[in-house]
């Protein structure tokens, strides 16, 4: 059976994405650093005769990727990673401080870049699989009081292009995945935004990113209100 790595699995995107590469026959590797929001999507998963894993890793630390990844290659028939986890800090740019701007890099770039740098060489050796790195429209442009998010999902967005030209003539898929708001919780703890309830659900989003599978670009922009 291949296994998909899902980053950030517990809640939000992470989770739905999961569900639905499970429903679609695969094993899922639900990463993330609460046990207890892992465990959910496991059961939500299992109850719906899918199969999971839990996984408790923080993508900050290389050397716990590495680690993990090279364990997980001699368990499962790795297949796939969805680069998902990620944290905003919202606010002006002068007020950010630098801890929040260490937190966006470490988790949104450094996370995915580890990640990625420690599946890639299995997936290579089978010539077969698929990266989708979930950015945001945040990575398509600039935003008010999201200066140091966009620059982390910019910095994904150049990533993930230049892995889609550098692995082109291999059989491993690289897709970039930009959408913008979704009502999860993401959003707890920060009044940048008014309402997130307005944001599709992470449900939605996920459906309309599998349906979309096919595209090395997935773009899904918020509808206007
Ligand atoms: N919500 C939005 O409006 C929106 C819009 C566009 C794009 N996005 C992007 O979509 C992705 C998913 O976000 P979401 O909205 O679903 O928010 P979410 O529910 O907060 O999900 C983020 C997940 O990342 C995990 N995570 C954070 N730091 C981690 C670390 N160091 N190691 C491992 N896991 C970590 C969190 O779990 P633990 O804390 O338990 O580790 C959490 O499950 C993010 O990349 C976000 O930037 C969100």
């Amino acid at each position: 059976m291949k296994s998909i790595i899902v980053t950030g699995a517990g809640s939000g995107l992470g989770k739905e994405l999961s569900i639905s590469f499970a429903q679609k026959g695969y094993h899922l590797i639900l990463a993330g650093r609460t046990e207890k929001s892992l465990t959910k999507t496991k059961t939500e998963i299992e109850q719906n005769d899918g199969k999971a894993s839990s996984l408790e890793l923080d993508i900050r630390n290389p050397e716990d990727v590495k680690e993990k990844l090279l364990i997980l290659n001699k368990d499962f028939d790795l297949y796939g990673l969805i680069n998902n986890a990620g944290v905003g800090f919202f606010g002006p740019f002068l007020e950010s401080s630098d801890q929040e701007l260490e937190d966006t890099f470490s988790t949104n770039v450094l996370g995915t870049l580890h990640m990625t740098k420690a599946i890639l060489p299995y997936l290579l050796k089978t010539n077969e699989g698929l990266v989708m790195n979930i950015i945001s429209t945040a990575g398509l442009r600039g935003k008010k009081n999201e200066a140091i998010y966009c620059a982390s999902k910019f910095a994904v967005r150049g990533f993930t292009e230049s892995l889609q030209a550098e692995y082109d003539q291999t059989g491993v898929k690289i897709i970039a995945a930009y959408m913008g708001g979704m009502d999860t919780p993401f959003w707890n703890g920060s009044s940048h935004i008014a309402d997130p309830s307005k944001f599709r659900s992470a449900r939605e989003v996920a459906g309309i990113v599998m349906s979309e599978l096919h595209k090395d670009t997935i773009i899904i922009e918020s509808p206007k209100t």
